[in-house]
């Protein structure tokens, strides 16, 4: 049913969903292994699509960390908000800064990315990532995956520090970055 529902909204909207399949769980797994789940307070997850990532996470979280789902398409918002009634949500990655004063978040621990950046024009790539930029605290760390290395170079030029894995067990296989935000 998941990877139905997916490839329909791929087929529909193949820049925004920019994937046919779900990541699988290898890829899940290598996204959720940074994250300090027993210090994270308030944690983001972009582009959640069917929730392969949200699963992990809302098995993972603490009771007192907050997390913000956002997803774009209404039909998937809305079935990971039955599925995972405790987090709380938001319909657009470009508007953080909004959910964060709506949730009363000073700033991300960390915050998760499934969003194709590669896809998006450079003006929408730029407005999400100053966006992520501003809602991370100082040593934050942003996780992202993407199918290539396009994105090293931008990263670099926002991020102190970048680590890279590669995860070949996915359709396709994915580099996860971990980038940290400078302390001040
Ligand atoms: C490649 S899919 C990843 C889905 C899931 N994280 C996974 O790995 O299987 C990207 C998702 O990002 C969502 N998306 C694209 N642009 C978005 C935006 N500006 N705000 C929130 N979600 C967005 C799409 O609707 C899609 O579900």
């Amino acid at each position: 049913m998941e990877k139905l529902l997916f490839l329909s909204k791929f087929l529909r909207s193949p820049k925004t969903v920019g994937s046919v399949t779900p990541s699988s769980r290898f890829l899940a797994k290598a996204m959720v292994k940074p994250v300090d789940w027993s210090s994270a307070k308030n944690v983001a997850e972009l582009g959640a699509g069917t929730g392969i990532f949200t699963r992990y996470i809302d098995q993972l979280k603490g009771p007192d960390c907050k997390v913000v789902i956002f997803e774009q398409d209404h039909s998937m918002r809305h079935r990971l908000q039955t599925r995972h009634p405790g987090l709380y949500y938001h319909h657009d990655a470009l508007k953080i800064s909004d959910a964060m004063e709506t949730y009363e978040i000073p700033q991300f621990d960390y915050i998760i990315s499934g969003l194709p950046f590669t896809n998006f024009p450079q003006e929408l790539r730029n407005g999400i990532m100053d966006e992520v930029e501003k809602a991370l605290k100082p040593g934050g760390l942003f996780i992202a995956f993407q199918f290539s290395l396009q994105m090293r170079k931008q990263l670099a030029e926002r991020f102190e520090e970048i680590d890279l894995a590669f995860v070949p067990m996915n359709f396709l296989p994915a580099f996860v970055y971990q980038c940290r935000k400078a302390e001040i």
